[in-house]
Order: C-alpha cells, then structure tokens, then sequence
C-alpha cells in the first residue's frame, strides 16, 4: 500500500501550521493582499532540474495512465458487461494509486521558489485540486462514495405519471425516457409527478454519501492549504480576484436575465396559468423542459415570439433526404474544415461509436474521448436522424477539435483552460452567419459562446 504514514511530530506540526495559517487569513485579510501560494507549498526543494526531470517522468507515464483508463472506460461505456466493468475499474484504481504517488513526489517541491513559470504551473497543479492529501483509508472511502453515487444515478428507474389516477404497471422509466418527458409533456401534472419522482429517487439513497464526500473533499482541501474544497476549487481559475469578477460579470448580465426571466414567466403563465406560475416570483423548474431547468431551449413552442418564424427544425428535411448518422458526422466535419479547422483523423472514424448498437447494453450520453496518446480520439453517440441530433454531433466534434489542438501541449495542459463547463453552442445558421455576421463570429474560437 502507498501509506501517507504520517508521525505523531507531522501531525502536530501540521496543527500548529494551521494555527499560523489561520492566524496569516485573518490578518490578511486585514490588510486585503495576502498571498495564497505561501499556505500551499509544504516541500522545500526547488531544483529547477530535478523539478523537470520528474515533471517529464510524470507526462509520460501520466499520459499512458490516462490511455489504459480511456481504453477500460470506452470498453465499458460501449459495451456494459460485468467483466468490462471489473476490468474498468481495476483501472481506475490503479490510476488512483498513482495520483497519489504522483501527489507525494509532488509536495516535495517548492515551486515558489522556482523560477521557471510553466515548471510552477504544473508543481502547483499537481498539488492543489487533488484528494490524494488523504490518509488511505478517507482516499479509498471517497472513490468508493463516488462510483456508488454514479451507481445510483445510472441505475434509477421512475414511475410514469398516472393519468387517470391508475397504478402504474411497470416503474421502468430511466433518464433518457426522464429527458424526453420533460421535453415534450405539457401536462404540468405529468411534468411535476416525474420532475419529483426524479429527485426522490436519485436524491435520497445519495444525501448520506454525498454529505460524507463533502467532509472529506473539505479535509482534503484544508491539507493542501485552503479553507475548504469551495476556496480550492476557485483557485484553479488562477484569479486572484476571482469572486469580485465574477460579482461584476453577473451585474453586467443581470438587467438583461431579468428581462428574459420576466418574459420567459409571461409565456409560461399563458401556457399554465397563475396557479402554477407565480407572476411575481421564480419560475417552477418542472415546466422549463428540461429535468435540471439548465436549458431551455426545449420549450420554443411556448417561448418564442414570432410564430411565423419558428420553424427553424431541419429534421424533415434530413429525414426527407435520407440522411444517416454518419453523413451527419461528415457534415460536421465539412463545416469545421471549412472554418479551416482540423479533420478527423482515421482513428476516429474507425473506433468512435456513432450509432446505437444492437445486441449489447451501451451508455447512450453523448461524449467526446480524448485517449491521451495524441492520435485517438473518438464520440459516443447514439446518434438518431434529427436537428437536435446534428447539433449534438457539431459540438461533441468541437471538443475533438480541442482535443487535437492542444495534443502537443503536456498532458497536465490537455484540459479546458479552466474548470469552467464549456457550453458550446454551435450556430443553427452556420451556413449563412460569414455573410450575416461578417468573418468575426465565425473565426475560431470566437463562434462558440461559452
Ligand atoms: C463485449 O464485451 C465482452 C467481454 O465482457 C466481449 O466478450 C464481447 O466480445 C464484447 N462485444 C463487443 C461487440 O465488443
Ligand atoms: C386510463 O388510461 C388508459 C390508457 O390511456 C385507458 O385505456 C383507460 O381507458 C383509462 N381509464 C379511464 C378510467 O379513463
């Protein structure tokens, strides 16, 4: 076992650490410009060479690692069986041994003292953001709360809403049937009982487990030098004045949701009425068209002004000219080509899953694969012949353009620029928006809003 073994000395200078930490916020924040690199670094060496040499160790085998977990992933994902699993995470443990090794090379180093910028980049990437602080036992226990809670969420099974006040027969409603309820019901009874049910069943078995996670993800935090996971997590956007900006981003854009708000809550009280729509308070998030209330793009039959104009959906005519999921993809990929991006490689075409199998259980989600060795990468995507279908393939193929472009960078680089969710959004005027818009919006990246 890769024990953290930690001595009695270690513990109690990790208190009185903490007492001076403390003691460094309270007065920092007196004076406003504390820095927070000091609370984080706990080694001392700062050799610029052995910091490179073990930082070219870690790519390597960091990037190898990643390859092994993709390939077990991938297997799994595109063929649920219980040998693909067990093989998958017996992969991902290993993979978690070596985040904590990786971790306690890493800690050795004092990368403020360090004056290379990219060498300090990826010390101090290493070392913060990582549950690999804790003790074995709490580490072991955290992947474990996790892959349960995944269970959970993969494995629930809802009942449909009665309409006319029978039993259902079958409770085998599971979140793609969840996702198509929401979108298309207008029954807000409907909408209620499954939004509910929903949140019953993937909410309850996961509440005990996922307050255990957050105590141990804030412990985790507090031995890398941060306050709680909150604090840690807001550091990896490498701004320090992270929450003021973001305070004056939302003031920019509030006067503006407000508006949308307001009138998205007109058209739904039209369509539901003042019962179910408070004209004064938030919206019900049952009734947005989607199980998170996150998009709202489901519900143009009920938001959109200009009924003339609404029929922006292609599929009849995909559907007219015989489209398959593979012209689809082959579009895509002639519309990021001709923005002057990158085609796909022959490894995509070969391995990606781009239709719904028959004969063995997939996770049907649609998602981008990057397989960490600079050449293979792939979507998995149950792809259907629709509009929404082929707005999918567009920005699940954006990803694979970021893929590509920053394969030659360090694997620690080979992410989002930060931690933020990238919603993508691919234009549904693509064809015409040079000439409408002009070049800019659509020169990379600049075309995809984030
Ligand atoms: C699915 O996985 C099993 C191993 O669990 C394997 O025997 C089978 O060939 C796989 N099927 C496909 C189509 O890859
Ligand atoms: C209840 O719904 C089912 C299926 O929609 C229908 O066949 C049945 O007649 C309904 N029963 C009543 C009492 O309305």
């Amino acid at each position: 076992m890769l024990g953290l073994k930690r001595t009695k000395r270690g513990c109690q200078t990790k208190m009185i650490a903490r007492v001076l930490l403390l003691h460094a916020v309270l007065v920092g924040q007196v004076y406003g410009n504390w820095d927070i690199d000091a609370r984080i670094v706990q080694g001392s060496n700062a050799d610029l060479g052995e910091a490179l040499q073990f930082l070219k160790e870690y790519d390597a085998e960091a990037s190898d690692m990643c390859f092994r977990v993709s390939t077990a992933q991938w297997k799994y994902a595109t063929n649920m069986t219980e040998a693909n699993k067990r093989k998958m995470m017996e992969e991902q443990a290993l993979k978690a041994k070596f985040d904590k090794l990786t971790w306690r090379k890493a800690i050795t180093f004092d990368w403020t003292r360090i004056p290379d910028v990219e060498v300090k980049r990826q010390l101090r990437m290493l070392t913060t953001n990582t549950r690999a602080s804790l003790t074995d036992d709490k580490f072991n226990e955290l992947h474990q709360l996790i892959s349960e809670m995944k269970e959970i969420y993969a494995h629930v099974r809802v009942c449909p809403y009665a309409f006319n006040g029978e039993k259902p027969m079958f409770c085998d409603l599971e979140l793609s049937d969840v996702q198509k309820i929401m979108a298309s019901s207008r029954s807000h009874f409907e909408l209620l009982h499954i939004w509910k049910e929903w949140h019953d069943k993937v909410g309850t078995p996961m509440k005990n487990r996922f307050i255990r996670y957050i105590q141990l993800t804030n412990q985790a935090a507090r031995i890398n030098g941060f306050l709680d996971a909150g604090e840690e997590m807001r550091f990896a956007y490498e701004d320090r004045d992270f929450d003021n900006d973001l305070a004056i981003s939302l003031q920019k854009i509030q006067p503006l949701y407000k508006e949308l708000l307001a009138y998205v809550r007109r058209k739904l009280i039209d369509t539901y009425g003042p019962k179910v729509v408070r004209p004064e308070g938030s919206l019900p998030a049952h009734i947005l068209g989607n199980i998170w209330a996150q998009d709202w793009s489901n519900i143009p039959d009920i938001v959109l002004p200009y009924a003339n104009f609404r029929n922006f959906d292609v599929t009849g005519e995909m559907l007219k000219q015989g489209f398959t999921p593979l012209q689809m993809f082959q579009m895509a990929e002639e519309f990021f080509t001709s923005l002057g991006l990158k085609p796909m490689p022959p490894e995509f075409w070969r391995h990606s899953m781009l239709e719904k199998p028959n004969g063995r259980r997939v996770q049907c989600t649609a998602s981008a694969w990057d397989f960490c060795n600079r050449v293979d990468f792939r979507i998995k995507q149950c792809t259907e012949v629709d509009m929404k279908n082929l707005i999918t393939v567009h920005h699940e193929m954006a990803h694979i353009q970021y893929y590509m472009y920053y394969a030659d960078l360090p694997h620690l680089y080979r992410d989002g620029a930060n931690p933020v969710l990238i919603l993508l959004r691919f234009s549904r005027r693509r064809r015409k928006c040079c000439n409408t818009f002009g070049v800019q919006p659509c020169a990379f990246p600049k075309s995809w809003t984030f």
